[in-house]
């Protein structure tokens, strides 16, 4: 039967391309890798922060918590430290503001405006800043 290897080339000739194209569209399967220790780590902490965002978002605390002296440039009024302080003393404040714990209008807007998320970004990045 001499046309069926060129039949059969045909076939796959047409068949190949699309297996890989489908095999690149369909993203692959969620294969439950071993995980490295650091996934289960001993952080049970709800989440990571990132240290890049949170100086982008800590820009505009600078206004009032970056001056020396700890004073807003106007009006002035004092202004507590927040750079060097630890993560959890600055995700925890943050957190109070957020939930209307402690109470400041100024911090419980800033506050409100972030995620849990932006929350823990900026506390890693400020509790870097001396
Ligand atoms: C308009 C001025 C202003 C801006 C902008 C501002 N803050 Fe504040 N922040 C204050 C004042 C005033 C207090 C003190 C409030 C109080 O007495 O509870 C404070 C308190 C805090 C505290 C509590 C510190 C402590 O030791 O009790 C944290 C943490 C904080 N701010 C973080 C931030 C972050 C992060 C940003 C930027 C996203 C920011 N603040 C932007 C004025 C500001």
């Amino acid at each position: 039967m001499r046309p069926q290897p060129l039949a059969a080339c045909l076939v796959l000739a047409v068949l190949l391309p699309l297996g890989a194209a489908a095999q690149a569209a369909t993203p692959a399967p969620a294969v439950p890798v071993p995980t490295a220790p650091a996934a289960t780590g001993p952080a049970p902490a709800a989440v990571t922060g990132r240290f890049d965002n949170g100086r982008v978002l800590a820009y505009t605390c600078q206004g009032c918590h970056g001056i020396t002296g700890y004073k807003n440039a106007y009006p002035s009024y004092k202004v507590p430290k927040i750079g060097g302080q630890t993560r959890e003393y600055l995700s925890q404040a943050l957190t109070e503001y957020r939930h209307g714990k402690r109470k400041h209008p100024t911090m419980q807007a800033q506050s409100m405006s972030f995620s849990e998320q932006e929350i823990a970004d900026l506390a890693v990045y400020l509790s870097t800043v001396k």
